[in-house]
């Protein structure tokens, strides 16, 4: 799990990022402080809800895709995973043997060193470069990842925690990355149901709920603050026009709380938009990667369809 360290947040770090989305006409705050070493383990239990039925229909379906995908690449290629903090959805795609090197890339540097050494293990053959880094801000790769075809890989619907124009600067940095030689294998969780969607982000054993405090409860500790925690309600939304889940803390009543020094006030019903997390049906997803340089040359989705995974390939032409 990532310390505050491993994440590159320094104390001040946490309380200036809070202070920009909480001084904000409509409060925000970072969803990359969710994941200190508590919102971590929040985050494990959420993967394993029932609600929640995005990691294992994802983990389903890799195990099918992983050999048609590592087929189509079959040369000998390099793997990069975009926050990466463990190697278990890569497995499948390292397992076929067609990688010769593994580039994870994650803030995360504990969790990359001990992903290096459980691979060091498992697979000495295997070339592991580790890139300590925001996966947001990888406009090239290190110089000692062989020159090889390249497999970027994306699961977990990350994607869709970035906002549309977020996600297109996201794939055409990839894509410059990634070479002209290269696929990218993409999670996408699908526009569905409402009644599907929202108990996902609002589970009855209310571990989302715990895990949308748990910000509360980081900067009550790192950032000078006291919020009351019982003050506050988490709530899912799902916004239909912008196809999202919104996740929020609703402010029950009217209030006055202190982030660093700072007086900040709340009125009844006010609320902290926390995250987004976008839906995309097939095809429009595809219109995004090829906007960003990228065509969509497969997609598969579990028998359900709950789940997408897109394979991009370099846009040619036009
Ligand atoms: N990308 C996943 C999703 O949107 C994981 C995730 C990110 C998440 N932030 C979250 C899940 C907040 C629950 C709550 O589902």
């Amino acid at each position: 799990m990532p310390d505050d360290s491993a994440m590159m947040l320094a104390a001040g770090s946490v309380a200036d990022a809070a202070l920009t989305g909480l001084l904000q006409p409509r409060k925000t705050l970072p969803a990359k402080l969710f994941y200190d070493e508590e919102g971590c383990r929040l985050f494990g239990r959420i993967t394993e809800l029932p609600e929640y039925y995005l990691t294992r229909t994802e983990l389903a379906l890799l195990a099918d895709v992983a050999p048609r995908v590592a087929g189509m690449v079959h040369e000998p290629a390099v793997l990069v995973e975009y926050g990466a903090s463990d190697e278990t959805k890569a497995e499948f795609l390292l397992r076929t043997s067609v990688f010769r090197a593994y580039v994870p890339i994650d803030v995360a540097v504990p969790q990359l060193e001990q992903m290096r050494a459980r691979l060091l293990k498992r697979r000495p053959d295997l070339l592991v470069c580790t890139v300590p880094a925001d996966f947001m801000d990888v406009a090239a790769l290190p110089t000692e990842v062989p020159s090889l075809p390249r497999l970027g890989f994306f699961p977990g619907s990350t994607i869709g925690n970035l906002d549309p124009l977020e996600a297109r600067r996201f794939l055409q940095a990839a894509r410059g990355a990634l070479g002209d030689r290269s696929w990218f294998l993409v999670g996408v969780d699908l526009r569905k149901d409402p009644a599907i969607l929202l108990p996902a982000y609002d589970d009855a054993q209310g571990v989302t709920a715990a895990f949308n405090r748990n910000l509360l409860v980081r900067l009550n500790r790192e950032a000078g603050a006291d919020f009351d925690l019982g003050a506050f309600a988490h709530r899912a939304d799902w916004n239909d026009d912008a196809s999202r889940i919104e996740m929020h803390l609703v402010s029950l009543h009217d209030q006055l709380v202190h982030v660093a020094g700072q007086a900040i006030r709340f009125a009844r019903d006010e609320t902290i938009h926390t995250e987004n997390s976008y839906k995309y049906a097939p095809e429009q997803f595809a219109a995004l990667a090829e906007q960003a340089g990228w065509h969509s040359a497969e997609l598969w989705t579990d028998p359900a369809r709950l789940f997408s995974l897109h394979l991009l390939e370099p846009r040619r032409g036009p």
